[in-house]
Protein backbone atom coordinates (compact mmCIF):
# COMPACT_ATOMS: atom_id res chain seq x y z
CA UNK A 1 0.00 0.00 0.00
CA UNK A 2 1.41 3.52 -0.87
CA UNK A 3 1.02 7.01 0.76
CA UNK A 4 1.98 8.56 -2.80
CA UNK A 5 -1.62 8.36 -4.22
CA UNK A 6 -4.70 10.05 -3.11
CA UNK A 7 -7.22 9.06 -0.45
CA UNK A 8 -10.89 8.20 -1.15
CA UNK A 9 -11.71 11.97 0.51
CA UNK A 10 -9.70 14.15 -1.75
CA UNK A 11 -11.24 16.23 -4.32
CA UNK A 12 -10.46 14.51 -7.53
CA UNK A 13 -10.41 17.92 -9.49
CA UNK A 14 -7.41 19.54 -7.40
CA UNK A 15 -5.13 16.15 -7.78
CA UNK A 16 -2.48 16.16 -10.22
CA UNK A 17 -3.43 13.37 -12.99
CA UNK A 18 -0.01 11.14 -11.48
CA UNK A 19 -1.26 10.88 -7.96
CA UNK A 20 -4.54 9.26 -9.05
CA UNK A 21 -5.35 5.54 -8.02
CA UNK A 22 -8.96 5.31 -9.17
CA UNK A 23 -9.00 1.48 -7.74
CA UNK A 24 -9.51 1.98 -4.07
CA UNK A 25 -12.41 0.16 -2.55
CA UNK A 26 -13.31 3.21 -0.49
CA UNK A 27 -14.05 5.23 -3.54
CA UNK A 28 -16.26 2.83 -5.11
CA UNK A 29 -17.88 2.10 -1.34
CA UNK A 30 -18.25 5.69 -0.95
CA UNK A 31 -19.86 5.99 -4.54
CA UNK A 32 -17.52 8.44 -5.43
CA UNK A 33 -15.52 7.01 -8.10
CA UNK A 34 -17.58 8.18 -10.75
CA UNK A 35 -15.65 11.78 -10.52
CA UNK A 36 -12.73 10.39 -10.88
CA UNK A 37 -13.28 8.56 -14.26
CA UNK A 38 -14.80 11.13 -15.46
CA UNK A 39 -11.54 13.11 -15.46
CA UNK A 40 -9.81 10.47 -16.73
CA UNK A 41 -11.99 10.06 -19.72
CA UNK A 42 -11.29 13.66 -20.37
CA UNK A 43 -7.48 14.51 -19.66
CA UNK A 44 -5.64 11.05 -19.44
CA UNK A 45 -8.36 8.18 -21.50
CA UNK A 46 -5.59 5.52 -20.75
CA UNK A 47 -3.65 6.43 -17.61
CA UNK A 48 -0.73 4.96 -15.54
CA UNK A 49 -0.90 4.44 -11.89
CA UNK A 50 2.66 3.81 -11.10
CA UNK A 51 2.44 3.27 -7.49
CA UNK A 52 -1.31 1.91 -6.21
CA UNK A 53 -3.29 0.31 -3.59
CA UNK A 54 -3.06 -3.18 -6.30
CA UNK A 55 0.10 -1.99 -7.84
CA UNK A 56 1.24 -0.16 -11.06
CA UNK A 57 -1.77 -0.47 -13.48
CA UNK A 58 -3.45 0.89 -16.71
CA UNK A 59 -6.52 2.59 -16.26
CA UNK A 60 -8.44 2.48 -20.02
CA UNK A 61 -11.58 4.30 -19.56
CA UNK A 62 -13.09 5.35 -23.05
CA UNK A 63 -15.75 3.40 -24.64
CA UNK A 64 -13.77 2.64 -28.03
CA UNK A 65 -10.58 2.02 -26.01
CA UNK A 66 -12.19 -0.60 -24.10
CA UNK A 67 -13.84 -2.87 -26.93
CA UNK A 68 -10.83 -2.22 -28.97
CA UNK A 69 -8.99 -4.44 -26.06
CA UNK A 70 -11.58 -6.47 -25.78
CA UNK A 71 -11.65 -7.75 -29.33
CA UNK A 72 -7.78 -8.05 -29.19
CA UNK A 73 -7.12 -11.10 -26.85
CA UNK A 74 -4.33 -12.25 -28.78
CA UNK A 75 -2.22 -8.95 -27.60
CA UNK A 76 -4.43 -8.72 -24.42
CA UNK A 77 -4.39 -11.65 -22.51
CA UNK A 78 -6.75 -12.87 -20.01
CA UNK A 79 -5.13 -16.18 -18.84
CA UNK A 80 -4.44 -16.32 -15.00
CA UNK A 81 -0.73 -17.21 -15.52
CA UNK A 82 -0.18 -14.04 -17.16
CA UNK A 83 -1.98 -12.11 -14.30
CA UNK A 84 -5.60 -13.19 -14.87
CA UNK A 85 -8.76 -10.96 -15.08
CA UNK A 86 -8.54 -8.81 -12.06
CA UNK A 87 -6.74 -5.77 -10.74
CA UNK A 88 -6.20 -8.31 -7.18
CA UNK A 89 -5.43 -11.03 -9.35
CA UNK A 90 -1.80 -12.53 -9.58
CA UNK A 91 -0.20 -16.23 -10.78
CA UNK A 92 0.75 -17.14 -7.06
CA UNK A 93 -2.42 -16.46 -5.07
CA UNK A 94 -3.24 -19.45 -2.45
CA UNK A 95 -6.83 -19.35 -3.48
CA UNK A 96 -6.04 -19.55 -7.48
CA UNK A 97 -8.37 -22.28 -9.21
CA UNK A 98 -8.26 -22.15 -13.16
CA UNK A 99 -11.41 -21.33 -15.02
CA UNK A 100 -12.16 -20.59 -18.47
CA UNK A 101 -12.35 -16.43 -17.79
CA UNK A 102 -9.20 -16.90 -16.62
CA UNK A 103 -7.68 -18.78 -19.62
CA UNK A 104 -7.03 -18.08 -23.78
CA UNK A 105 -7.71 -19.96 -26.75
CA UNK A 106 -8.12 -22.60 -27.25
CA UNK A 107 -8.35 -24.28 -24.07
CA UNK A 108 -11.13 -21.10 -23.45
CA UNK A 109 -13.15 -22.10 -26.18
CA UNK A 110 -13.14 -25.53 -25.62
CA UNK A 111 -14.11 -24.88 -21.92
CA UNK A 112 -16.70 -21.96 -22.88
CA UNK A 113 -18.51 -24.64 -25.59
CA UNK A 114 -18.75 -27.39 -23.03
CA UNK A 115 -21.26 -25.27 -20.94
CA UNK A 116 -22.83 -22.78 -23.86
CA UNK A 117 -25.75 -25.47 -23.98
CA UNK A 118 -27.16 -24.18 -20.29
CA UNK A 119 -27.63 -20.51 -22.02
CA UNK A 120 -28.86 -21.60 -25.32
CA UNK A 121 -32.17 -19.49 -26.15
CA UNK A 122 -34.36 -22.86 -25.83
CA UNK A 123 -32.87 -23.83 -21.99
CA UNK A 124 -33.20 -19.92 -21.34
CA UNK A 125 -37.15 -20.25 -22.20
CA UNK A 126 -37.41 -23.41 -20.24
CA UNK A 127 -36.34 -21.55 -17.29
CA UNK A 128 -38.50 -18.76 -18.10
CA UNK A 129 -42.00 -20.47 -16.07
CA UNK A 130 -39.57 -21.44 -12.87
CA UNK A 131 -38.38 -18.21 -12.78
CA UNK A 132 -41.86 -16.33 -13.34
CA UNK A 133 -43.29 -18.69 -10.43
CA UNK A 134 -40.43 -17.67 -8.19
CA UNK A 135 -40.70 -14.08 -8.17
CA UNK A 136 -44.42 -13.94 -7.73
CA UNK A 137 -44.04 -15.96 -4.87
CA UNK A 138 -40.82 -13.06 -3.36
CA UNK A 139 -42.90 -10.50 -4.55
CA UNK A 140 -46.42 -11.39 -2.77
CA UNK A 141 -44.41 -12.36 0.35
CA UNK A 142 -42.82 -8.45 0.04
CA UNK A 143 -44.52 -5.81 3.39
CA UNK A 144 -46.52 -2.97 2.51
CA UNK A 145 -45.87 0.44 4.15
CA UNK A 146 -43.08 -0.59 6.18
CA UNK A 147 -38.88 -0.62 5.48
CA UNK A 148 -36.98 -3.01 4.23
CA UNK A 149 -34.04 -4.51 3.00
CA UNK A 150 -34.55 -5.15 -0.93
CA UNK A 151 -31.03 -6.31 -1.51
CA UNK A 152 -31.75 -9.61 1.10
CA UNK A 153 -35.40 -9.95 0.64
CA UNK A 154 -35.19 -9.76 -3.52
CA UNK A 155 -32.01 -9.30 -5.23
CA UNK A 156 -30.58 -12.09 -2.94
CA UNK A 157 -33.15 -14.47 -2.52
CA UNK A 158 -34.48 -14.67 -6.37
CA UNK A 159 -30.77 -14.68 -7.38
CA UNK A 160 -29.90 -18.00 -4.90
CA UNK A 161 -33.02 -19.58 -6.37
CA UNK A 162 -32.16 -19.20 -10.22
CA UNK A 163 -27.94 -20.07 -9.69
CA UNK A 164 -29.15 -23.25 -7.92
CA UNK A 165 -31.51 -24.25 -10.38
CA UNK A 166 -29.06 -23.29 -13.38
CA UNK A 167 -26.16 -25.62 -11.02
CA UNK A 168 -28.67 -28.50 -10.08
CA UNK A 169 -28.13 -27.45 -6.49
CA UNK A 170 -30.90 -28.13 -4.02
CA UNK A 171 -32.99 -25.24 -3.68
CA UNK A 172 -32.93 -25.50 0.28
CA UNK A 173 -29.40 -25.07 0.15
CA UNK A 174 -29.51 -22.45 -2.25
CA UNK A 175 -28.16 -19.57 0.11
CA UNK A 176 -24.80 -21.84 0.55
CA UNK A 177 -23.82 -20.53 -2.98
CA UNK A 178 -24.01 -17.04 -2.10
CA UNK A 179 -22.05 -17.23 1.17
CA UNK A 180 -19.34 -19.24 -1.20
CA UNK A 181 -19.95 -16.53 -3.67
CA UNK A 182 -19.26 -13.77 -0.95
CA UNK A 183 -16.36 -15.41 0.31
CA UNK A 184 -14.84 -15.91 -3.02
CA UNK A 185 -14.75 -12.23 -3.94
CA UNK A 186 -13.61 -10.70 -0.62
CA UNK A 187 -11.08 -8.49 -0.68
CA UNK A 188 -8.32 -9.06 2.29
CA UNK A 189 -9.77 -7.68 5.78
CA UNK A 190 -13.28 -6.75 4.77
CA UNK A 191 -15.30 -7.86 8.03
CA UNK A 192 -16.80 -10.88 7.00
CA UNK A 193 -13.38 -13.01 6.43
CA UNK A 194 -10.85 -10.88 8.03
CA UNK A 195 -8.21 -13.57 7.27
CA UNK A 196 -7.50 -15.52 4.12
CA UNK A 197 -7.41 -18.43 6.13
CA UNK A 198 -11.31 -16.96 7.22
CA UNK A 199 -11.63 -17.33 3.18
CA UNK A 200 -9.96 -20.66 2.53
CA UNK A 201 -12.29 -22.50 4.88
CA UNK A 202 -15.33 -21.22 3.39
CA UNK A 203 -14.29 -21.86 0.23
CA UNK A 204 -13.05 -25.54 1.23
CA UNK A 205 -16.89 -25.90 2.09
CA UNK A 206 -17.67 -25.34 -1.34
CA UNK A 207 -15.31 -27.13 -2.95
CA UNK A 208 -16.23 -30.68 -1.11
CA UNK A 209 -19.97 -30.32 -1.66
CA UNK A 210 -19.25 -29.70 -5.59
CA UNK A 211 -16.67 -32.79 -5.53
CA UNK A 212 -19.67 -35.21 -4.37
CA UNK A 213 -21.83 -33.29 -6.62
CA UNK A 214 -19.54 -33.81 -9.55
CA UNK A 215 -18.99 -37.79 -8.23
CA UNK A 216 -22.99 -38.54 -8.43
CA UNK A 217 -22.90 -36.81 -12.30
CA UNK A 218 -20.24 -38.49 -12.71
CA UNK A 219 -21.41 -41.61 -12.07
CA UNK A 220 -25.08 -41.61 -12.85
CA UNK A 221 -24.97 -38.38 -15.87
CA UNK A 222 -28.34 -36.85 -16.22
CA UNK A 223 -29.86 -33.79 -16.29
CA UNK A 224 -29.98 -30.35 -18.18
CA UNK A 225 -27.97 -28.43 -15.13
CA UNK A 226 -24.25 -26.95 -15.62
CA UNK A 227 -22.38 -29.67 -13.75
CA UNK A 228 -24.00 -32.20 -15.78
CA UNK A 229 -22.99 -30.60 -18.81
CA UNK A 230 -19.45 -30.46 -17.61
CA UNK A 231 -19.56 -33.92 -16.46
CA UNK A 232 -21.06 -35.35 -19.98
CA UNK A 233 -18.87 -33.46 -21.94
CA UNK A 234 -15.66 -35.40 -23.81
CA UNK A 235 -13.44 -32.21 -23.08
CA UNK A 236 -14.52 -31.14 -20.06
CA UNK A 237 -14.96 -34.45 -18.31
CA UNK A 238 -11.48 -34.95 -17.30
CA UNK A 239 -10.76 -32.30 -15.77
CA UNK A 240 -8.49 -31.80 -12.80
CA UNK A 241 -10.16 -31.16 -9.05
CA UNK A 242 -8.68 -27.69 -9.24
CA UNK A 243 -10.40 -26.60 -12.80
CA UNK A 244 -13.40 -28.20 -11.37
CA UNK A 245 -13.52 -26.25 -8.54
CA UNK A 246 -12.00 -22.87 -10.25
CA UNK A 247 -15.04 -23.11 -13.00
CA UNK A 248 -17.92 -23.26 -10.15
CA UNK A 249 -16.22 -20.48 -8.62
CA UNK A 250 -16.89 -18.43 -11.93
CA UNK A 251 -20.27 -19.92 -12.27
CA UNK A 252 -21.31 -19.07 -9.12
CA UNK A 253 -19.74 -15.74 -8.53
CA UNK A 254 -20.33 -14.95 -12.56
CA UNK A 255 -24.44 -15.37 -11.78
CA UNK A 256 -24.29 -13.83 -8.14
CA UNK A 257 -22.59 -10.88 -7.96
CA UNK A 258 -23.75 -9.73 -11.00
CA UNK A 259 -27.85 -10.49 -11.29
CA UNK A 260 -28.21 -9.68 -8.03
CA UNK A 261 -26.82 -5.74 -8.25
CA UNK A 262 -28.89 -5.36 -11.56
CA UNK A 263 -32.18 -6.28 -9.49
CA UNK A 264 -31.20 -3.67 -6.86
CA UNK A 265 -29.64 -1.08 -9.25
CA UNK A 266 -32.80 -1.36 -11.27
CA UNK A 267 -34.97 -0.06 -8.44
CA UNK A 268 -32.76 2.44 -7.45
CA UNK A 269 -32.74 3.81 -10.42
CA UNK A 270 -36.30 3.58 -11.00
CA UNK A 271 -36.51 6.08 -7.53
CA UNK A 272 -34.11 8.43 -8.83
CA UNK A 273 -36.14 9.17 -12.35
CA UNK A 274 -39.49 8.60 -11.34
CA UNK A 275 -40.34 10.08 -14.91
CA UNK A 276 -38.94 6.54 -15.93
CA UNK A 277 -41.26 4.59 -14.48
CA UNK A 278 -44.41 6.94 -15.28
CA UNK A 279 -43.09 6.48 -19.23
CA UNK A 280 -43.00 2.19 -18.60
CA UNK A 281 -46.48 2.39 -16.93
CA UNK A 282 -47.45 4.36 -20.59
CA UNK A 283 -45.66 2.43 -22.22
CA UNK A 284 -44.73 -1.88 -21.36
CA UNK A 285 -42.72 -2.34 -24.39
CA UNK A 286 -39.95 -0.48 -23.27
CA UNK A 287 -39.63 -3.18 -21.14
CA UNK A 288 -37.02 -4.19 -23.64
CA UNK A 289 -34.78 -1.62 -23.28
CA UNK A 290 -34.55 -2.28 -19.17
CA UNK A 291 -31.79 -4.76 -18.79
CA UNK A 292 -29.66 -2.89 -21.13
CA UNK A 293 -30.11 0.98 -19.46
CA UNK A 294 -29.98 -0.52 -16.01
CA UNK A 295 -26.79 -2.45 -17.11
CA UNK A 296 -25.25 0.67 -18.81
CA UNK A 297 -26.30 2.88 -15.89
CA UNK A 298 -25.96 0.55 -12.85
CA UNK A 299 -22.80 -2.31 -14.18
CA UNK A 300 -22.65 -4.57 -11.78
CA UNK A 301 -18.91 -5.50 -12.60
CA UNK A 302 -16.51 -2.28 -12.84
CA UNK A 303 -13.86 -3.68 -14.45
CA UNK A 304 -11.63 -6.89 -16.02
CA UNK A 305 -8.30 -6.87 -16.54
CA UNK A 306 -6.18 -7.70 -19.39
CA UNK A 307 -2.06 -7.92 -19.47
CA UNK A 308 -0.22 -6.60 -21.98
CA UNK A 309 1.49 -9.64 -23.96
CA UNK A 310 3.72 -7.41 -26.45
CA UNK A 311 4.67 -3.69 -26.26
CA UNK A 312 1.52 -1.79 -27.94
CA UNK A 313 0.05 1.78 -28.06
CA UNK A 314 -2.93 2.57 -26.85
CA UNK A 315 -5.29 6.04 -26.91
CA UNK A 316 -1.40 7.91 -27.28
CA UNK A 317 -0.05 5.93 -24.46
CA UNK A 318 2.80 3.07 -24.82
CA UNK A 319 1.67 0.08 -22.83
CA UNK A 320 4.49 -2.23 -22.32
CA UNK A 321 4.85 -6.15 -22.39
CA UNK A 322 3.54 -7.69 -19.38
CA UNK A 323 2.10 -4.31 -17.80
CA UNK A 324 -1.40 -4.75 -16.01
CA UNK A 325 -4.52 -3.22 -18.06
CA UNK A 326 -7.35 -2.57 -16.73
CA UNK A 327 -10.84 -1.91 -18.65
CA UNK A 328 -13.33 0.27 -16.33
CA UNK A 329 -16.35 -0.90 -17.88
CA UNK A 330 -18.13 1.49 -15.41
CA UNK A 331 -16.15 4.05 -16.78
CA UNK A 332 -17.04 3.31 -20.99
CA UNK A 333 -20.88 2.90 -19.65
CA UNK A 334 -20.43 6.78 -19.04
CA UNK A 335 -18.53 8.14 -21.98
CA UNK A 336 -20.28 10.94 -22.89
CA UNK A 337 -18.74 10.75 -26.61
CA UNK A 338 -21.28 7.56 -26.90
CA UNK A 339 -24.29 8.14 -24.00
CA UNK A 340 -25.60 11.56 -24.14
CA UNK A 341 -26.28 13.04 -20.35
CA UNK A 342 -24.76 9.72 -19.31
CA UNK A 343 -25.25 9.96 -15.50
CA UNK A 344 -28.99 10.00 -16.25
CA UNK A 345 -31.29 6.56 -16.38
CA UNK A 346 -33.23 6.87 -19.78
CA UNK A 347 -35.36 4.00 -20.09
CA UNK A 348 -35.92 4.83 -23.63
CA UNK A 349 -32.24 5.55 -24.56
CA UNK A 350 -31.79 4.16 -28.41
CA UNK A 351 -28.37 3.38 -27.82
CA UNK A 352 -28.07 1.43 -24.33
CA UNK A 353 -27.08 -1.92 -25.93
CA UNK A 354 -23.80 -0.45 -26.65
CA UNK A 355 -23.30 -0.64 -22.71
CA UNK A 356 -20.31 -3.03 -21.70
CA UNK A 357 -21.50 -4.22 -19.04
CA UNK A 358 -21.25 -7.97 -20.49
CA UNK A 359 -17.95 -7.00 -21.81
CA UNK A 360 -16.95 -7.94 -25.28
CA UNK A 361 -15.83 -10.48 -27.89
CA UNK A 362 -14.51 -14.20 -26.78
CA UNK A 363 -15.31 -13.64 -22.71
CA UNK A 364 -18.54 -11.61 -23.66
CA UNK A 365 -21.17 -12.67 -21.01
CA UNK A 366 -22.67 -16.47 -21.31
CA UNK A 367 -25.34 -15.61 -18.74
CA UNK A 368 -26.26 -12.69 -20.53
CA UNK A 369 -30.24 -14.05 -21.42
CA UNK A 370 -30.55 -15.26 -18.88
CA UNK A 371 -29.78 -12.14 -16.49
CA UNK A 372 -31.78 -10.35 -19.52
CA UNK A 373 -35.12 -12.86 -18.82
CA UNK A 374 -34.62 -12.40 -15.06
CA UNK A 375 -34.89 -8.32 -15.22
CA UNK A 376 -37.70 -8.54 -17.38
CA UNK A 377 -40.06 -10.70 -15.56
CA UNK A 378 -39.22 -9.40 -12.07
CA UNK A 379 -40.63 -5.71 -13.48
CA UNK A 380 -43.26 -7.64 -15.21
CA UNK A 381 -44.60 -8.53 -12.16
CA UNK A 382 -43.23 -5.71 -10.21
CA UNK A 383 -45.96 -3.19 -12.60
CA UNK A 384 -48.67 -5.27 -11.69
CA UNK A 385 -48.45 -5.14 -8.11
CA UNK A 386 -46.47 -2.05 -7.14
CA UNK A 387 -47.28 1.33 -8.21
CA UNK A 388 -43.98 2.49 -6.71
CA UNK A 389 -41.23 1.46 -4.64
CA UNK A 390 -40.07 4.10 -2.43
CA UNK A 391 -35.51 4.04 -1.44
CA UNK A 392 -36.00 5.28 1.97
CA UNK A 393 -32.10 5.49 2.82
CA UNK A 394 -29.02 5.90 0.47
CA UNK A 395 -27.72 2.50 -0.02
CA UNK A 396 -25.04 1.01 1.55
CA UNK A 397 -22.77 -0.14 -1.29
CA UNK A 398 -20.15 -3.00 -1.67
CA UNK A 399 -16.50 -2.37 -0.28
CA UNK A 400 -14.71 -3.44 -4.04
CA UNK A 401 -13.24 -2.62 -7.19
CA UNK A 402 -14.37 -5.23 -8.93
CA UNK A 403 -18.21 -5.46 -7.56
CA UNK A 404 -19.88 -3.02 -8.00
CA UNK A 405 -22.93 -3.14 -6.08
CA UNK A 406 -24.47 -2.58 -2.96
CA UNK A 407 -25.17 -4.57 0.71
CA UNK A 408 -28.27 -3.03 1.51
CA UNK A 409 -31.22 -0.94 -0.05
CA UNK A 410 -33.78 -0.06 2.31
CA UNK A 411 -37.19 0.63 0.45
CA UNK A 412 -40.81 0.94 1.55
CA UNK A 413 -43.75 -0.10 -0.65
CA UNK A 414 -46.61 2.50 0.41
CA UNK A 415 -49.43 0.20 -1.66
CA UNK A 416 -50.59 -2.51 -3.63
CA UNK A 417 -52.45 -1.55 -7.09
C1 LIG B 1 -18.44 -13.26 -18.18
C2 LIG B 1 -21.06 -9.53 -16.53
C3 LIG B 1 -24.70 -12.58 -15.44
C4 LIG B 1 -21.67 -16.26 -16.08
C5 LIG B 1 -18.85 -11.99 -17.84
C6 LIG B 1 -18.06 -10.80 -18.06
C7 LIG B 1 -18.80 -9.76 -17.58
C8 LIG B 1 -20.04 -10.28 -17.07
C9 LIG B 1 -18.39 -8.30 -17.56
C10 LIG B 1 -16.67 -10.74 -18.68
C11 LIG B 1 -16.76 -10.29 -20.11
C12 LIG B 1 -15.45 -10.00 -20.78
O1 LIG B 1 -14.38 -10.32 -20.24
O2 LIG B 1 -15.49 -9.45 -21.89
C13 LIG B 1 -22.29 -10.03 -16.14
C14 LIG B 1 -23.42 -9.22 -15.75
C15 LIG B 1 -24.46 -10.08 -15.45
C16 LIG B 1 -23.96 -11.42 -15.64
C17 LIG B 1 -23.42 -7.71 -15.68
C18 LIG B 1 -25.86 -9.82 -14.97
C19 LIG B 1 -26.43 -8.66 -14.86
C20 LIG B 1 -24.21 -13.84 -15.49
C21 LIG B 1 -24.93 -15.04 -15.14
C22 LIG B 1 -24.08 -16.07 -15.29
C23 LIG B 1 -22.81 -15.53 -15.78
C24 LIG B 1 -26.40 -15.10 -14.68
C25 LIG B 1 -24.40 -17.50 -15.01
C26 LIG B 1 -23.75 -18.28 -14.25
C27 LIG B 1 -20.56 -15.76 -16.75
C28 LIG B 1 -19.46 -16.59 -17.21
C29 LIG B 1 -18.53 -15.72 -17.83
C30 LIG B 1 -19.09 -14.39 -17.72
C31 LIG B 1 -19.35 -18.09 -17.05
C32 LIG B 1 -17.21 -16.10 -18.50
C33 LIG B 1 -17.37 -16.09 -20.01
C34 LIG B 1 -16.08 -16.37 -20.76
O3 LIG B 1 -14.99 -16.17 -20.23
O4 LIG B 1 -16.18 -16.80 -21.92
N1 LIG B 1 -20.05 -11.66 -17.24
N2 LIG B 1 -22.65 -11.34 -16.05
N3 LIG B 1 -22.93 -14.17 -15.88
N4 LIG B 1 -20.31 -14.45 -17.09
FE1 LIG B 1 -21.54 -12.92 -16.68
Amino acid sequence: MSGSVESAHDDVSKLPLERIDVAQPGLFQAGVVGRYFERLRREAPVHYCADGLFGSYWSVTRHGDIEAIELDPQTFSSDHFNGGITITSHPDEPQFRPSFIAMDPPRHTEQRKAVAPAFSPERVAQMSGQLRQWTVEVLDALPIGEDFNWVDRVSVELTARTLALLLGFPQPRSRDLIRWSEAAVALPGSPAFPTMADKLRVMQECFATFDMIWHERLSAPAGQDLIYMLASNPETRGMSPAELQGNIVLLIVGGNDTTRNSISGSVLAFDQFPQERRKLDANPALLVNLTPEVLRWQTPIAHMRRTAMRNVSLGGADIAKGDKVVLWYLSGNRDEEVFEQSERFVLDRPNARRHLAFGAGIHRCIGARLADLQLRILWEEIMKRFPRIEVVQPPARSFSTFIHGYTELMVRIPERS
